[in-house]
């Protein structure tokens, strides 16, 4: 009968594809149990429940323990790392400690935009904080990190574009309204095909997008969160230390139960709140009149709960709606809009919250001679479905 610590050799045979590294070098055999009939138990944890490559480890384990001398059957099991285990994956992968220094040297303020939350608005007030941000006279870019909904480029209209690769091989963000500086995963794969990959992958994507492509000199990198307090938020405060937290709320007491949670997860992982915008909140008719749809007061209630100022309440309006779908921030195209007023004192909020954090740098130089570039770009090895 083999010995656990054979069985665990064997297994070394077992590499996982995207890591290029074996499961065991990768700590993910969990447990190995060996039965007096010569059955194997072995469980192993995967970065997400649903990785795509679960059928790969369960051959790959069976094969591996079967082609032991006195091994009868084998059970293969998962489970899922935890967040810690996931960091710690993510060191030994040498990916979990910050940015190179550098890397956004020129960018003054990263502000998160999150919520635990789907659907409470926090892509629609980021694509309109961007533009209000702008008519403030500030540089702004916007990061989508939302990979699996990424909702940034039809929003501030920039639907069909593909970023260019310049002479130093950086990617350079398509521009948006008055140069607002964007950049999604939207704009590296085809229309509405799924994205479908695992922690490890995700890190280094949102770390190519900080680190590969050309921000330049920003006031504000506004970085659109996907729901949820998962993998991208873990890695965003893992590479960007000084990253402050925008939360988005509904009035209603549930969103704020869930808000909280996520504030409680940005704590965790050491990013500062800023504050918290109320959206949705009320609903403003043509002809002025407001309804409170969710309820009152959510926002306030949060805030207070957290310390930390509500920044501002911005109404369900269809004119909100209507213009991201067009392409064009609401901040942008009517800036007398109750919503766009509201998004307006946010950004003014904001401004008075974040005194210029670093020295102003100067402005690296233009690049020349710029490059369409295909739809899987040069010098980014973004994993694709
Ligand atoms: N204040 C508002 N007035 C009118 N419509 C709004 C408002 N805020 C959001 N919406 C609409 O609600 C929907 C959801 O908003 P949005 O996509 O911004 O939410 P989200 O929190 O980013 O969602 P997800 O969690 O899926 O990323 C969109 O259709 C958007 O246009
Ligand atoms: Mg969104």
């Amino acid at each position: 009968m083999p010995t656990q610590d054979q069985i665990r050799e064997a297994l070394r045979a077992v590499i996982d594809p995207e890591l290029r590294k074996d499961i065991v070098e990768l700590e993910m055999v969990r447990s190995i149990d060996v039965h007096p009939t010569g059955v194997v138990d072995v469980m192993v944890s995967l970065t997400t429940p649903g990785c795509p490559i679960r059928s790969h480890f369960q051959t790959g384990v069976a094969n591996a323990v079967k082609a032991l001398d006195g091994v009868t059957g084998v059970n293969v099991s998962f489970d899922v790392l935890s967040d810690e285990e996931k960091g710690n994956l993510q060191r030994k992968l040498g990916r979990g400690g910050p940015l190179p220094s550098g890397a956004l040297a020129q960018v003054k303020n990263v502000i998160c935009v999150g919520s635990g939350k789907g659907g409470v608005g926090k892509s629609s007030v980021t694509a309109n904080l961007a533009a209000a941000l702008t008519a403030e006279g500030k540089q702004v870019g916007v990061l989508d990190a939302d990979v699996w909904g990424y909702s940034q480029p039809r929003m501030l209209g920039l639907g069909a574009q593909r970023p260019k690769v310049n002479e130093q091989r950086r990617i350079v963000p398509p521009e948006a309204g008055d140069g607002i500086k964007v950049m999604s995963i939207g704009f590296f794969i085809e229309e509405d095909a799924a994205v479908v990959w695992r922690g490890p992958m995700l890190h280094k994507a949102l770390q190519q997008f900080l680190e590969d492509v050309d921000w330049g000199a920003l006031d504000y990198l506004l970085v659109d969160l996907p729901p949820g307090t998962g993998d991208v938020s873990m890695t965003l405060a893992q590479l960007l230390p000084d990253a402050r937290f925008l939360l988005v709320t509904t009035p209603q007491p549930v969103a704020q139960k869930v808000a909280r949670r996520s504030a409680e997860m940005a704590t965790k992982v050491r990013l500062e709140i800023a504050g918290v915008v109320e959206n949705m909140s009320g609903f403003v008719a043509p002809d002025g009149e407001r309804y409170a749809l969710f309820g009152d007061g959510g926002g306030q209630l949060l805030a207070d709960e957290l310390g930390v100022p509500l920044l501002g309440k911005v109404p369900l309006t269809m004119p909100l709606r209507e213009q991201a779908d067009a392409g064009t921030p609401l901040v942008a195209a009517d800036p007398d809009d109750p919503a766009a007023q509201a998004v307006r004192d946010v950004a003014k909020g904001l401004i008075a919250l974040t005194p210029v954090a670093l020295p102003v740098m100067q402005s690296e130089p233009e690049p020349a001679g710029l490059n369409v570039i295909p739809p899987r770009p040069v010098g980014m090895s973004l994993p694709m479905a």
